[in-house]
């Protein structure tokens, strides 16, 4: 039996911005994870509205839930209680097939750290979530074009001008 009991600081705010339907509606969201004798309760019944074009912003302490909260709304992981809905299909509910589908499609992450495959170059890295997606050659070469060079908001060879070695400075 569990004998340790640590809870979150996320827990049970619901945020209403506007009249429309949610795009992203959290219900009472738990995640538990079990580490030994002890279950530690990273989310703790959480209840959350997103409308579509709300920038939202989760914070809090270290540990407190944030990066937890993130994998479950972008279906990176399954909460131990409650609904997620997105445009009103719950991803507790959804198979794994479906909630890989919502993943490709829908979600959209930037991570901490890059999280590149070191032995692909980065146009590769760049070029397989639309691989994976089946998008035509042509378009594919457009897009990685747009998403690594001049036009980018971002400049990508500075940041990762050492990643991966000798790949991706070229
Ligand atoms: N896979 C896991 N197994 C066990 N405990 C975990 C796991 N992932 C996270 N935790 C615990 O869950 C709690 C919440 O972690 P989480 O990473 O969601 O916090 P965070 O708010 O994102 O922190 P940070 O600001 O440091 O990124 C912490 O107590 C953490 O130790
Ligand atoms: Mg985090």
């Amino acid at each position: 039996m569990p004998t340790n009991q640590t809870s979150g600081q996320v827990s049970n705010q619901t945020v209403h911005q506007n009249r429309e339907q949610p795009l992203i509606q959290a219900q009472n969201v738990s995640r538990q994870y079990r580490l030994g004798e002890a279950i530690i309760s990273a989310v703790n019944d959480v209840s959350l509205e997103i409308r579509a074009g709300e920038f939202v912003a989760l914070l809090g302490s270290s540990g407190s839930g944030k990066s937890t909260f993130l994998n479950l709304l972008a279906g990176l992981d399954r909460p131990t209680s409650g609904a997620i809905h997105v445009r009103g299909r719950n991803l507790a509910a959804i198979d794994s097939m479906e909630l890989a589908r919502y993943r490709r499609d829908t979600v959209g992450m930037v991570f901490q750290s890059f999280n590149l495959l070191p032995r692909m170059t980065l146009e590769e890295n760049v070029e397989l979530p639309l691989r994976l997606a089946e998008v035509d050659r042509g378009e594919r070469e457009g897009r990685v074009a747009a998403a690594t060079g001049q036009q980018s908001c971002y400049n990508w060879r500075d940041g990762l001008h050492r990643w991966p070695a000798g790949r991706a400075a070229a």
